[in-house]
């Protein structure tokens, strides 16, 4: 199915949060998923703008990329694109929290050994529950769920809690899906509609699929 003339936003990758010049707060996201989707996206005929964390991927071809460092500097740049989209997928491992004070100069060790340090840490804001809250009628708002149990009951409440029309499901507890890997295996949800399990494919395989979905959502 063509997605031509339509405009969707990617978020993919990590953000990455400072704690001082040399040191940070991160996760495992590779972007694979993400850059996968917006390839798919592209393909099919849609105008893609993907807003990407630190990877060593490069962009898909057609595709036009915002590369952004911190959850913060993430947000400015979705929220900025939001309203001129007819959809955005939400792929990036958003960092939940960021240093509340980070320093300008590097944090020196104490000459005590034995001394602990603790950082304060401050939430960042939800940008997929911000789009959720700002959505237009038409606009199609994609998010994914990463969950190590009570699966889908935290995956239909995430749909609900940030407005999503689809939500995409990963298990840490399915071997083959996750971080880093070439393959994944999710489990589509969306409004009005039975749960759709895909099984183990390939990345690219699997952003078709969902591709697929997202296309007869948006009509
Ligand atoms: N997300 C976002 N901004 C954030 C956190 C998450 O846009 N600050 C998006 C992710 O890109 C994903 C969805 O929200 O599409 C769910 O992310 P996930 O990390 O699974 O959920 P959280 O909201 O962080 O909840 P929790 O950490 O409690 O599972």
């Amino acid at each position: 199915m063509r997605l031509s003339g339509k405009k969707f936003l990617v978020t993919a990758g990590p953000t990455v949060e400072a704690i001082d010049p040399v040191r940070f707060i991160s996760n495992h996201s590779t972007g694979k998923m993400g850059y996968a989707i917006a390839a798919e996206l592209a393909s099919r005929g849609a105008e893609v703008t993907l807003v990407s964390g630190p990877t060593n991927l490069a962009a898909p071809e057609g595709v036009g990329r915002i590369d952004v460092v911190s959850a913060e500097d993430m947000f400015l740049a979705v929220a900025g694109l939001w309203p001129s989209m007819d959809g955005a997928v939400m792929c990036a491992a958003v960092a939940d929290y960021t240093p509340a004070e980070p320093s300008d100069k590097k944090i020196k060790k104490g000459a005590n050994p034995d001394y602990e340090i603790a950082l304060k840490l401050r939430p960042t804001k939800d940008i997929a529950a911000e789009l959720g809250r700002t959505k237009r009628t038409g606009q199609i708002l994609v998010g994914f769920a990463l969950e190590t149990d009570d699966e889908q009951a935290n995956a239909m409440s995430k749909m609900a809690r940030k407005n999503l029309d689809i939500i995409v499901l990963n298990s840490l507890r399915d071997s083959g899906a996750g971080f880093g890997g070439d393959t994944n295996r999710v489990t589509i949800f969306a409004a009005n509609a039975p749960a759709q399990s895909l099984p183990l494919l390939s990345k690219s395989e699997t952003a078709a699929r969902i591709v697929d979905r997202i296309a007869v959502a948006i009509g």
